[in-house]
């Protein structure tokens, strides 16, 4: 029998807490599948693990995980400790060096979820944002010279290659190509930005010839958001840089119900490297310990999981009870305005699991 390992870093405030749902759920699908099994290997990296070693994660922790099927993480961010320390000496120190390039971001409204858009249901917002995630606005490049003077001075510089923009244009091509509508919306800013992103759309443009069957059109960033917000029938798959699909990401979220339900995946998609699978929300620290995190962000970045490691039926499954439960208002958390709690929904996906015939 196949056994997946798993690397399980639940990181900080609500991360433990949806990560352990996500293993249990996992445990579960395993279970009443039968024809694979999950080891996990649990990893306490994040910022309790830095107030004890000045660190985020070990010196060698990238070797640990390394030869891993998967990740599967929860959260970076510590109310006591700067967030680009967090951000920088975790989530991006895993997502960079494995080559994690394409963010894959699916926003749909789920059953039983209500969209903030009047009159939007279910079809009419079925998207993936496909951000680039190893360059760009994150490229880390810049530096800040004459700290607290009076001259003192700050750059942060998007950085963006040939090679990087290249390959994450294909990814996105290929996957509208594979979607029903074979659909693609570039998203730029070349008309103020007139390097980077001029270089962007000339990419993106010869990248388009080897896809003759993918419609695709190009929107500035800005008026992006008023498409989304307006027209959100016209759009399928998205690409963008770094920093404006994280922007765009949260305005999807949001659009379709929840931050607490978004997914996403950082894909190595050569396979050189584990892919990370992670919910959007973040750390939470206001509703910490109160065991009413919403673990549906897990559950969906769960089955991308299961989708990148080959095992489809599960994964239509797991998405299968998950919306199940969406569809039940008595099973909502507080941030789609239910009463609901982690254990609750997550015991609840399990039933639905286990009751699932097919
Ligand atoms: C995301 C998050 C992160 C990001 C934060 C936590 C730095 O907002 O995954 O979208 O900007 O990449
Ligand atoms: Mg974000």
């Amino acid at each position: 029998m196949k056994t997946y390992k798993i690397a399980a870093i639940p990181g900080d405030g609500i991360g433990t807490e949806v990560v352990d749902a996500g293993v249990e759920v996992l445990k579960a699908l395993a279970k009443r599948d039968g024809s694979f099994t999950f080891h996990f290997d649990h990893y306490d990296w994040g910022g309790e693990y830095y107030k004890k070693h000045d660190r985020m994660m070990p010196e060698d922790g990238r070797d640990q995980i390394k030869n891993h099927d998967a990740i599967l993480f929860g959260a970076a961010g510590h109310p006591d400790i700067p967030d680009h320390i967090t951000l920088w000496g975790l989530r991006l120190a895993i997502c960079q060096p494995f080559d994690q390039y394409a963010n894959v971001r699916p926003t749909r409204i789920l059953p039983g979820i209500t969209s903030p858009l009047r009159s939007v249901s279910g079809p009419e917002l079925d998207w993936v944002i496909v951000r680039e995630n190893s360059e760009g606005e994150y490229a880390g490049v810049g530096g800040r010279v004459h700290q607290g003077l009076p001259e003192e001075a700050a750059t942060d510089v998007s950085l963006m290659t040939r090679a990087g923009v290249t390959r994450i244009m294909r990814f996105a091509f290929k996957l509208a190509q594979s979607r029903p509508r074979k659909l693609l919306t570039v998203v730029t800013k070349s008309n103020a930005q007139r390097h980077a992103m001029v270089m962007w759309d000339e990419i993106a443009n010869q990248v388009a010839k080897e896809f003759p069957d993918v419609t695709w059109d190009k929107m500035l960033v800005d008026a992006m958001t008023m498409r989304m917000t307006l027209k959100p029938q016209t759009l399928d798959t998205i690409v963008a840089t770094n920093l404006h699909a994280d922007i765009l990401s949260d305005l999807a979220a949001a659009l379709a119900g929840s931050l607490g339900i978004a997914p996403t995946a950082n894909l190595n998609p050569e396979r050189n490297f584990p892919s990370m699978f992670e919910p959007i929300h973040g750390s939470a620290f206001d509703i910490m310990g109160k065991g009413v995190a919403n673990p549906v962000g897990t559950f969906w970045s769960a089955v991308m999981m299961l989708e990148h490691l080959g095992e489809k039926g599960a994964a239509a499954r797991l998405m299968k009870a998950v919306e199940r439960v969406t569809a039940d208002h008595a099973l909502h958390t507080p941030d789609l305005g239910g009463k609901a709690n982690t254990r609750k929904v997550t015991d609840a996906v399990i039933a639905a699991i286990d009751a699932d015939n097919n």
